[in-house]
């Protein structure tokens, strides 16, 4: 463990004096330069303070949003620092063969003031995009349209509105009046019913007391709808029995159920307009690499296969290993979890991208696989990075269509 923070702190170290390098190029001002090695080491330190103290509450993450401010400042003035010295070294050494070994120090090429001035130019810009993504991203409320057209919805569910929520997290939710305008904007949607796809908490259920009203207050005519996300369980949390953490999701599923939602463990409910049904499926939570308690044939027993179905399952990972190649035909299943990394860039019709597509296939938004349809959701709200840089929180508003109704316009 020792030898771990040693390591750590070695390249927190290393980092600092490297990139600080540009700044004493540019400014002959060494206040600056021992202020710009000292507010690094500070936020750091903040950081790792609060991780001895084990404080993780919402002043945790924001130091975490420091520090990840910091690193991706330093590493992006490196980049240009390295490739500096890339061309530095050998004419250095072609110095050294020229003149001699004597005085070798004194034949180091300078650094080019230029090339400093630019790395921290540039460096600014993703420092000052994951800074603004805390202080406006995370509660950039996107809402996203689909309207999706199948072949066996029954007539009378044409024009039906899903509104597809996911990963509150609500251990991580900060600001009541910015939550407020984001509640507010699910029920504008006036939606027929509302999916909520898991990760209501990080860690406890008691996360979810201080904005209970508020989310209550999410209504449809078809009800509310939830399942249980990795998050959910109590996994990522110390307990002080394994009671204690029985308790705390028995809990955390009460707390749903008095928020108006019913949750879907293992099982369907029919939704019913005039004489037709469709089946609503909720699984437990099953991701690849994470918990897998989601039984869909469980959820499937009793449903009538010729049935339209819309399955709930936090990770997208089920569909793509489980529900793609199950005998029964999943229409559409909606899925969060990924949160889009909460950083990337979207500009529809141009570039999507994330890191979330090197861990996910499926990772935002609708894709379509042997006839069948999946939504990822890229989250509410917002874990450990208390921010989102491109990648929105997300309200889904799906519309289905009947094809044959869609024949006749
Ligand atoms: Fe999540």
């Amino acid at each position: 463990m020792i030898f771990r923070w040693f390591i750590f702190f070695l390249v927190i170290i290393g980092f600092n004096w490297y990139s600080s390098l540009a700044v004493k190029t540019i400014t002959k001002n060494s206040w600056i330069y021992y202020a710009y090695l000292l507010v690094n080491l500070l936020i750091v330190l903040n950081f790792v303070f609060q991780i001895i103290l084990k404080n993780f509450s919402t002043y945790f993450f924001y130091s975490l949003g420091l520090v990840m401010v910091s690193i991706a400042f330093q590493i992006s003035v490196i980049v240009f620092l390295f490739i500096e010295d890339f061309i530095r070294f050998p004419v250095w050494v072609y110095r050294i063969f020229g003149n001699g070994i004597e005085n070798s120090l004194s034949y180091i090429p300078s650094r080019r003031l230029f090339i400093s001035q630019l790395s921290i130019l540039l460096a600014s810009i993703p420092a000052s995009a994951l800074f603004l993504g805390m202080l406006k991203g995370k509660y950039n409320y996107k809402v996203i349209k689909h309207q999706l057209t199948f072949k066996r919805l029954p007539e009378d569910f044409n024009g039906f509105k899903i509104v597809h929520i996911s990963d509150f997290h609500c251990g991580s939710f900060d600001n009541k009046e910015k939550l407020s305008y984001g509640i507010d904007l699910i029920n504008k949607q006036k939606p027929d019913i509302i999916l909520f796809t898991g990760d209501m908490v990080n860690n406890i259920a008691d996360e979810i007391l201080p904005w209970k009203e508020l989310i209550s207050s999410i209504d449809a005519p078809h009800g509310k709808y939830a399942v249980l996300g990795n998050h959910d369980y109590g996994d990522y949390t110390a307990w002080n029995s394994n009671d204690d953490k029985v308790n705390n999701l028995k809990k955390l599923i009460d707390l749903q159920k008095e928020m108006g939602f019913t949750v879907l463990k293992n099982a369907f409910k029919k939704i019913k307009i005039n004489q037709s049904t469709i089946d609503l499926i909720g699984v437990e939570n099953w991701g690849s690499g994470f918990k897998q308690k989601g039984d869909l044939d469980k959820a499937l027993l009793n449903t009538n296969p010729n049935d339209f179905k819309i399955l709930m399952s936090h990770d997208p990972t089920h569909w793509k290993e489980k529900v793609l190649t199950h005998n029964q035909h999943i229409d559409l299943t909606l899925s969060g979890h990924t949160h889009g990394m909460q950083f990337g860039i979207e500009i529809p019709g141009i570039i999507k991208w994330s890191p979330a597509k090197y861990r996910y296939k499926h990772w935002a938004g609708i894709y379509q696989e042997l006839g069948q349809i999946i939504n990822v959701n890229r989250g509410f709200g917002f874990l450990a990075y208390p921010g989102r840089v491109g990648i929105y929180p997300e309200i889904t508003l799906i519309t289905l269509q009947n094809k044959e109704s869609l024949k006749s316009v």
